[in-house]
């Protein structure tokens, strides 16, 4: 049956590397059937979480902004891949305050997702580059019963903006969509 497959990219860099991984990892998505949607956060308003427990009660963020919605879209999902760049061998950012915001979603008693994927890149060659991000993601689902680390996947000696291009790696990201 098709999957309801949601890509969240998180680099500040609309045609930057970790943008390819998840292009590829949907492609490989849609060719298996599944009906697949990519978002990316540059551009995008994405607050900081303020702590508040607004959204114990009405599984609803209290600020109305771009987060708000895209959390939404991953509580109605059933597999989640977020891409994210490594920066000082971590998620970036923009991914962590993002899964800050899906507080919202520790509450809901009706959270989809289940299956979620962890696609990265990084200027280091070292197989561990991705390895507090993991953890943190790790963390991150730890907090939702239905939810598993489905598949991580890091490319590492990615630079410039292109310089993912011709990596066989970006072949595995499809055959990891493909699998969902
Ligand atoms: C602020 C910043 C911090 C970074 N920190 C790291 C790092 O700790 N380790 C690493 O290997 N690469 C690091 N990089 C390099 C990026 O991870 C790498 O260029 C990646 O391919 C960028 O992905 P993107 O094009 O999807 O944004 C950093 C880049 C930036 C801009």
């Amino acid at each position: 049956m098709a999957k309801r497959v949601l890509v969240v990219e998180t680099s500040p860099r609309v045609r930057g590397n970790s943008n390819r991984m998840a292009e590829e990892f949907a492609r490989g998505a849609r060719e298996a059937g599944n009906d697949v949607d990519v978002i990316s956060l540059a551009g995008r308003k994405v607050s900081f979480c303020t702590g508040c427990w607004g959204c114990k009660d009405s599984h609803r963020c209290v600020i109305h902004d771009d987060a708000d919605e895209i959390v939404q879209r991953i509580r109605h999902s059933d597999v989640v891949a977020f891409a994210t760049p490594i920066y000082y061998y971590e998620m970036c950012g923009q991914m962590k305050v993002l899964l800050d915001r899906a507080n919202a979603l520790y509450f809901a008693p009706d959270n989809r997702f289940r299956d979620v994927y962890l696609l990265t890149t990084a200027e280091s060659e070292k197989p561990d580059a991705a390895d507090n991000a993991i953890n943190v993601l790790r963390g991150w689902i730890s907090c939702f019963e239905q939810a598993r680390l489905a598949g991580s996947l890091l490319i590492g000696g990615t630079t410039t903006d292109g310089s993912i291009e011709g990596r066989p790696e970006l072949e595995e990201c499809a055959k990891l969509g493909r699998a969902v």
